[in-house]
């Protein structure tokens, strides 16, 4: 099956029980067993549910894997691959990304003895100078948030090869709509559900998705051990908003170069991040990765400080101020004093992420509104 019909249909069969299209919402913690160990596949909600196993299936699907996990959060599916290591051991990861990922690495895992090195990845030998004798895990993110970096997934998968590392890729920005990492070598993929997958700002879920049955077994018994799992409503909700991840990523693509174009021109606007521009960086990779550019987009104002940055966002009415992305309505943030708070402020500025920095969340609305309002709010 093509991705369009996956996201549909992949991994999904009508309920056993009633025939019905969409798997029932099983709410439910137990299942009865005739004699100890005679159950229908079931036993606890914890360790596996119907529902969630649907979401499951169609998660695999979709990123072209074998073996898909749903958890709570995205936060929580970072969290079970990070309990794949023990103390000693070494990760590898952009130093552009999710606020909640640094702290989760710094705050968390540091004091159970792993280490984690944060680099750039825009050029493979700031990864090599990192890696030695106890390095497990390379983390990347692509397009880094909020910074829209774009790393080669294939040249780092060829490196973590060769130095017998696994290489774990959050593709919550790009979907596998717009790039499938495990095609292009990576051992895992992860998701905060939340975003695109969900689609409709209405669930926290997250995703892991492999192809190797040894790993997979190791992180199902993460997952039934640490228990971050994904309940039955909220599976319900990220396989919903699965089956329209194409129609509405199209828009948001469509919506987002129109915006990304509109703000470069503006006069008012000093810099843009989107990856589909030909003067980005790692735009070259970006073509040969990605089959789009998506609906992410960062921009700094000429001049501006950070309450020049508060003053645009305050003012935008279509764009909603609010944490969060990839919803069907318009996002706008502040990384520096929200989704990147987290991260000390020399740190942040490092990888880019300024006082002055807005990040847009293009929705699937009509972008003329959308362009109208960032007029106003631009001034
Ligand atoms: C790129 C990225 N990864 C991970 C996360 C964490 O996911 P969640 O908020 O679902 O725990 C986020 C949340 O914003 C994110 O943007």
């Amino acid at each position: 099956m093509k991705f369009n019909s996956k996201t549909i249909h992949g991994g999904q069969e009508p309920d056993a029980a009633y025939g019905s299209v969409m798997p029932p919402i099983y709410q439910t913690s137990t299942y009865a067993q005739s004699t100890p160990g005679g159950h229908k596949g079931y036993e606890y909600s914890r360790s596996a549910n119907p529902t969630r196993t649907a979401l499951e299936r169609s998660l695999a699907s979709i990123e072209n894997g074998v073996y898909g996990l749903a958890f709570a959060s995205g936060l929580s599916a970072i969290d079970a691959v990070i309990k794949l290591l023990k103390p000693g051991d070494e990760v590898i990861s952009t130093n552009d990304l999710y606020g909640g990922s640094y702290r989760l690495f710094k705050q968390v895992f540091e004091k159970y003895g792993i280490r984690f090195h944060f680099t750039g990845m825009g050029q493979l030998d700031k990864i090599e100078e990192n890696i030695n004798a106890n390095t497990r895990l390379i983390w990347v993110e692509t397009p880094t948030n909020p910074m829209m970096n774009v790393i080669n997934i294939k040249a780092v998968s060829k490196l973590a090869r060769n130095h017998n590392i696994l290489l774990a890729v959050d593709n919550t920005f790009a979907t596998p709509y717009l790039q499938r990492p495990l095609e292009l070598g990576a051992d895992i993929v992860m998701h905060s559900a939340t975003k695109y997958l969900g689609g409709h700002s209405d669930v926290v879920a997250g995703a892991l998705v492999v192809r190797d049955k040894v790993l997979a077994e190791q992180l199902y018994f993460i997952q039934n051990a640490s228990g971050a799992i994904c309940g039955p409503m909220d599976s319900f909700l990220v396989l919903r908003g699965i089956k329209t991840l194409h129609v509405r990523m199209q828009r948001h693509c469509e919506n987002g170069e129109a915006i990304a174009h509109y703000l470069k021109k503006h006069p008012k606007i000093e810099k843009v991040y989107w990856p589909g521009f030909e003067d980005h960086p790692n735009h070259e990779v970006a073509r040969e990765q990605m089959t789009g550019f998506g609906g992410m987009i960062s921009f700094i104002p000429k001049g501006a400080t950070f309450k020049d940055a508060i003053a645009i966002v305050e003012k935008l009415r279509v764009f909603t101020l609010a944490e969060s992305l990839g919803g069907v309505e318009s996002l706008a943030g502040h990384p520096a004093s929200m989704t990147h708070a987290s991260i000390p402020k020399e740190e942040r500025e490092k990888s880019g992420v300024l006082d002055s920095l807005v990040r847009l969340s293009v929705g699937i609305e009509d972008v003329d509104d959308l362009i109208a309002d960032l007029e106003q709010a631009i001034g």
